[in-house]
C-alpha cells in the first residue's frame, strides 16, 4: 500500500539530538532540467529570492575562475559546488555535479559524499547515457534514488512508458508517488498519490501564476469533477488508479537499500512537483549513515569529529597556490578552530577558517554536523581521499578510482621540463582531476581520464599554472584495469608475461592496460586467477 495520510516530514523520528541533515546530489543527462530544478529547490527552500540566480551565480563563478579559460570557452562550469538551504527544521546540503556530457572523477567522487540522489529525467527522452552512468555509480555505493520525471508540461512519453523504462533500464522497482493529469497540451495538474491532493495552476491576464491545492478523498472523489475536464477526470480514475495497482507499493526500506525508486512527476520550469520533492527528501531520504572505515565503521553519533576529503579545488586565484579541500563530516560536532589530523600525514591541522557553502555566499562556519560539507583552505597538504580525525586515526574506505575510458601518452614540447610535468601531473592526480600511470616499460607517463573534456582542462592548466607545454599522443591502449589475485605468485607471473601492458598507478598499485574491451576480455578469459577491476578503492 502507498503510505497515505502520514506527515510528510520526518516520518521516522530521529533517535538523536543531532540536527537533521539531508545531503544529496542531482544526477541527470544535460538538458534534462537539473539547473532549473536546482534553482527551484533553492527558491522553495528560501535560499534564493529571484529565479535565474543559479545560472547567474554560475556565470559569476566562471568570471572568478578565469584562470581556467576552458571553462569560459565552453561556457560550462567544470567545478562543483555545495548549496545549503533549510526548511522546516531540516538542513539540505545539495552537492552540485558538473552538468556536462564529459565528466570527471570529480563528479563520481562527489557522489561518494552524498547520502542520496535525485535522478532527473526528461519526460520526452527517458533514461539517457549520462543518467545511466551516474546511476551505476550510485548503485555501486547503494545510494538511494528518488526519480523526478521533468517537463510533463511538454509532449513526452506516457507516464506508463516512462515508469517501465526506469524499471527495465535500471532494474529497479518503481513506485508512482504523483501522477500527471494529462501531459503536454493536455496537462491539467498533478495528483499527489501519497496524500490525495490535486495541485493545479492558473495564470491571470498579466501572466502571473497562482497554485491551488485540493484535498480529495481518493482518485474517484466526485468533487474532482469540478476541477478537471471529463478527460482529465477519466485520466485519474483509470490511469492513475491502474498505476497505483500495477507498481510496487512504496517501501521505505527497499528505497533506502537502493532497490526501489519512488517516482515524482513534475515540471521544474512551471513549479510543479518541487515542494513534493523537497518533502520527499525530508521524509524518506536517509540522514547521514554509518560510514565504512578502519579500524571500525564510523557512526554519525560518535563524539569524535571525523570526515573525508572528496574534492580539492585549486587555484581559484592564480596568484595564490591556495586550495580548498571539501570535507564531508561523518561524525561529531565540528567547531571552528578545532584540530584535525589527516590519517597517515601525521601533523594536526587547526581549521581556523572553514568555509560553509551557502547558496549565495561562502560563509565562515562556526559549527558543522555530520552530513555537512566544509571547505578547508590549505596549501596542498590535504588530498582527495584523505580521512581526518579529531581523535584516534580513522581511514574511510570506499572512495574509488574509476577505470579511465581514454588513455593518452603525455609528450613534452620542451623535454627539459620533465620535472615540472611530473609535479604538475602528480598535483592534478592528487586533486582527482586525472589519473596518472607509470608504464613498466618506457618513461612517458600515461594519463587516464573518463571524458574528453578532462584532457582539454589538463592541457590548459599545464600551460597556465605550470608553464609546461605538453600535448597528448595516442597510446596503444584504450582502457585500464586494476589487477589483483588471491595468490601473489599469480600476479607476479601475469605481470611478467604482460610487461609491455603493465603500469603502476600513483600509489604503486598494478594496472593492466588493454588495447580495447575485446583484448581485455580475451586476456581476462585466459587468466582466471587474476581479478580485473574497473575501480580501485583507496584505503
Ligand atoms: P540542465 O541543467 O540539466 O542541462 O538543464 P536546464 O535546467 O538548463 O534545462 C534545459 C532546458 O530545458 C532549458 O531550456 C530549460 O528552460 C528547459 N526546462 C527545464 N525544465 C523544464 C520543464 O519543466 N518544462 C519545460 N517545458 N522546459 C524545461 P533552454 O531553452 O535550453 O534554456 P533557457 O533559455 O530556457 O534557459
Amino acid at each position: 500500500m502507498l503510505e497515505r495520510a502520514h506527515s510528510p516530514f520526518l516520518s521516522e523520528p530521529s533517535m538523536t539530538t543531532r540536527p537533521e541533515r539531508r545531503t544529496f546530489a542531482i544526477i541527470s543527462h544535460p538538458d534534462a532540467g537539473k539547473t532549473t530544478l536546482t534553482e527551484k529547490l533553492l527558491l522553495t527552500g528560501g535560499a534564493i529570492h529571484l529565479a535565474g540566480e543559479v545560472k547567474a551565480r554560475g556565470a559569476a563563478r566562471r568570471a572568478r575562475s578565469d584562470w581556467m579559460a576552458i571553462e569560459q570557452q565552453r561556457g560550462i562550469s567544470v567545478t562543483s559546488s555545495v548549496m545549503t538551504f533549510e526548511r522546516d527544521g531540516v538542513t539540505f546540503n545539495l552537492l552540485d555535479t558538473p552538468g556536462h556530457e564529459d565528466f570527471s572523477e570529480d563528479t563520481y567522487r562527489t557522489l561518494t559524499a552524498v547520502d542520496s540522489a535525485i535522478m532527473v529525467i526528461d519526460a520526452a527522452r527517458g533514461i539517457e547515457a549520462q543518467t545511466r552512468k551516474l546511476f551505476e555509480v550510485c548503485r555501486l555505493r547503494s545510494v538511494p534514488i528518488i526519480t523526478f520525471v521533468n517537463k510533463v508540461d511538454r509532449e513526452g512519453r506516457t507516464p506508463f512508458e516512462l515508469m517501465d523504462e526506469i524499471a527495465d533500464a535500471l532494474a529497479l522497482d518503481v513506485t508512482p508517488m504523483s501522477w500527471p493529469v494529462g501531459m503536454g497540451g493536455e496537462f491539467e495538474g498533478l495528483y499527489d498519490l501519497a496524500r490525495d491532493r490535486l495541485v493545479q495552476s492558473t495564470s491571470n491576464a498579466r501572466g502571473e501564476t497562482s497554485f491551488t491545492t485540493m484535498q480529495a478523498a481518493g482518485l474517484d472523489d466526485p468533487a474532482l469533477a469540478g476541477a478537471l475536464s471529463a478527460r482529465g477526470r477519466a485520466h485519474l480514475e483509470e490511469e492513475a488508479a491502474l498505476a497505483v495497482a500495477s507498481y510496487a507499493p512504496f517501501d521505505l526500506a527497499a528505497y533506502r537499500h537502493g532497490d526501489l525508486t519512488p517516482v515524482y512527476f513534475g515540471s521544474a520550469l512551471r513549479d510543479f512537483g518541487v515542494p513534493e520533492l523537497i518533502e520527499a527528501i525530508a521524509a524518506y531520504a536517509p540522514p547521514p549513515r554509518v560510514q565504512p572505515a578502519e579500524p571500525q565503521p564510523v557512526d554519525p553519533d560518535d563524539a569524535t569529529v571525523t570526515g573525508f576529503i572528496f574534492k580539492v579545488q585549486a587555484n581559484m586565484n592564480p596568484q595564490h597556490r591556495d586550495r580548498i579541500a571539501f570535507m564531508r563530516l561523518c561524525s561529531g560536532k565540528f567547531t571552528r578552530g578545532m584540530k584535525l589530523t589527516p590519517t597517515g600525514h601525521g601533523k594536526p591541522i587547526a581549521v581556523h577558517s572553514p568555509i560553509m557553502f551557502m547558496a549565495q555566499a561562502r560563509e565562515l562556519a562556526d559549527e558543522a554536523y555530520p552530513g555537512d560539507i566544509i571547505g578547508i583552505p590549505n596549501h596542498g597538504t590535504l588530498r582527495v581521499g584523505d580521512s581526518l580525525s579529531g581523535g584516534a586515526p580513522v581511514t574511510f574506505s570506499g572512495l574509488p578510482n574509476f577505470a579511465p575510458e581514454i588513455l593518452r601518452r603525455v609528450a613534452l614540447v620542451d623535454p627539459t621540463k620533465s620535472k615540472q610535468l611530473r609535479k604538475a601531473l602528480d598535483d592534478m592526480a592528487e586533486e582527482g582531476v586525472t589519473q596518472v600511470f607509470h608504464p613498466a616499460i618506457g618513461s612517458n607517463m600515461i594519463v587516464g581520464v573518463v571524458g574528453q573534456l578532462q584532457l582539454d582542462v589538463l592541457i590548459a592548466r599545464l600551460a597556465a599554472e605550470y608553464k609546461v607545454d605538453a600535448r597528448f599522443e595516442p597510446s596503444p591502449w584504450d582502457t585500464a584495469r586494476w589487477i589483483s589475485a588471491g595468490d601473489e605468485a599469480d600476479l607476479k607471473a601475469f605481470a611478467a608475461l604482460h610487461r609491455g601492458a603493465m603500469a603502476a598507478d600513483r600509489d604503486g598499485a598494478p594496472v593492466f592496460m588493454a588495447k580495447d574491451l575485446w583484448d581485455l576480455n580475451y586476456v581476462a578469459s585466459k587468466n582466471e586467477a587474476i581479478r580485473f577491476s574497473a575501480t580501485r578503492e583507496r584505503r
